[in-house]
């Protein structure tokens, strides 16, 4: 019997760091549709793309999420760098964006900045389902408007991000008031807690000190049956707050989009002024925990970060969660496109010359695909066919010599020998017939899934 030889690797394997993720290539198409439905919506609704660096100061976000949050507190990726300064990997981009609004006196271009962004944030939470270290968010921020229209027009088109997607989601709305408000909203809570305060959990126990606000955003099941009757927020904002709020409602209402009221919506970020609102995948009452998507009105943050007053609103989507829920709704996403042409060759001379061709071809704008490392014909038809491509070329000796190409139809098999200067015009012509035969598809994402898989 042979003797198993157990080949020892040289080093160990590595692994990838806790709570990150590799996005492998079956996963693209996903992130292609989301992409695509994001710039598509930024276009229609007159959203500029700004890409703010990954790495801040951490300053940025104690101030801005501020100091007795969850981010702050535990869960931002901090570190020195060999200058001594104090840096973070970016929780999130609200607040790079206003520093950015700031930095580039964006105060003195036309209010409102609609800005855009998409990109990677980190936050050291315990890896969970749709709880990642690092994760991706896409954004929409208006700067430089206070008015109501502009919170219920980001609310809608957060809507319209998931509804055409073929996503049920359910919106869930509330207001925070202004810092005043608030402020006398917090003693009241404050004063509901205290004699409460040994049933709550450790962390509440010093959030009722630093702000007990954040008790009522906290996820132990303790809190959360403890906050069922605490104070409503609703119940202490000053009539402007309120005139605010019922006139985003009002514009809510005339777009006929369903909203849930609901006053446990204070977000677990501090830089929030009057309307606040969460994406819950629709009819989950858990959606809390696993929100797609956030936002409201920070009118105070600009100020915070030392620049002049702008009153701003905006919210953010989860990729990865958007992804997940596509999955466990089993919506179509189109795979990437299928290549035209696939082009095969024998022997050294025709691969030559085959590399030379397939150049011609892409720069013509065919979509060509190839295995120029394999040498028998039938392999590479096999890939042709896997790859469900309708037409190939073939290159051999005999070709070669005669200066011709075979041309082969790949689903009756049919082959013509092409004159090879003819190559361009009678591709163009069989991939015209190819489209008129199967009819131009195009890919729709704004309908439902059923629609779609007609
Ligand atoms: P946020 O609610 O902290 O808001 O995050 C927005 C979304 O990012 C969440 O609803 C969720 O989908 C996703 N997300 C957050 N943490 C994780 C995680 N650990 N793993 C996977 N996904 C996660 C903000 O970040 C605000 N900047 C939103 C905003 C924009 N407010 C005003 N403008």
């Amino acid at each position: 019997m042979q003797k198993k030889v157990e080949i020892k690797a040289k080093f160990d394997l590595h692994h990838i760091v806790r709570g990150m993720k590799d996005i492998l290539p079956q996963e693209t198409r996903y992130w292609e549709l989301i992409r695509r439905k994001v710039f598509e919506l930024a276009r229609d609704y007159s959203f500029q793309y700004i890409e703010t660096p990954i790495v801040e100061q951490q300053n940025l976000f104690v101030r801005s999420i501020g100091e007795g949050t969850d981010i702050v507190e535990k869960e931002m990726f901090t570190f020195t760098d060999q200058g001594g300064e104090a840096l973070v990997l970016r929780p999130e981009a609200t607040a790079s964006i206003v520093r950015a609004f700031n930095e580039h006196g964006m105060i003195n271009q036309p209010q409102p900045v609609k800005l855009f962004y998409y990109g990677s944030m980190f936050r050291r939470e315990r890896p969970q389902a749709g709880r990642q270290r690092e994760f991706h968010q896409f954004g929409f921020e208006t700067l430089g408007d206070s008015q109501a229209i502009t919170d219920a027009q980001l609310i809608l088109l957060a809507y319209n991000f998931f509804k055409e997607l073929g996503l049920a989601i359910d919106i869930q709305i509330n207001s925070l008031g202004n810092s005043q408000s608030r402020e006398r909203y917090k003693k009241e809570l404050a004063e509901y807690y205290k004699p409460k305060r040994n049933q709550l959990c450790d962390d509440c126990k010093k959030r009722l000190l630093k702000n007990p606000l954040r008790v009522l955003d906290c996820k132990n099941p303790n809190c959360v049956e403890l906050s069922l009757d605490a104070p409503q927020i609703i119940d202490y904002l000053d009539e402007e707050d309120n005139k605010h709020f019922t006139q985003v409602l009002e514009y809510l209402d005339e777009l006929e989009l369903p909203y849930n009221l609901n006053p446990r919506i204070i977000r677990g970020l501090d830089y929030y002024s009057r309307t606040t609102f969460e994406i819950w995948p629709s009819g989950k009452s858990e959606g809390r925990q696993n929100a797609l998507g956030g936002g409201g009105r920070y009118d105070g943050l600009s100020e915070l970060l030392g620049g002049r007053p702008t009153p701003a609103c905006g919210f953010a989507v989860g990729i990865e969660r958007t992804i997940s829920l596509l999955k466990e709704k089993e919506i179509f996403v189109p795979g990437l496109e299928t290549p035209q042409v696939y082009l095969a060759q024998l022997g050294d001379v025709s691969r030559k010359k085959a590399l030379k061709l397939y150049e011609n071809l892409r720069r013509e704008g065919f979509t060509v695909a190839e295995s120029f490392a394999k040498d028998g014909i039938k392999p590479q038809l096999e890939i042709a066919n896997r790859l469900n491509i309708k037409i190939a070329l073939i290159l051999g000796q005999k070709e070669n010599i005669d200066g011709t190409i075979l041309m082969r139809d790949m689903e009756s098999g049919t082959q013509e020998v092409i004159n090879y200067e003819k190559i361009i015009p009678e591709l163009r012509k069989r991939l015209s017939k190819v489209n008129q035969n199967n009819g131009v598809k195009i890919i729709r994402t704004d309908i439902s899934n059923e629609e779609i898989k007609l």
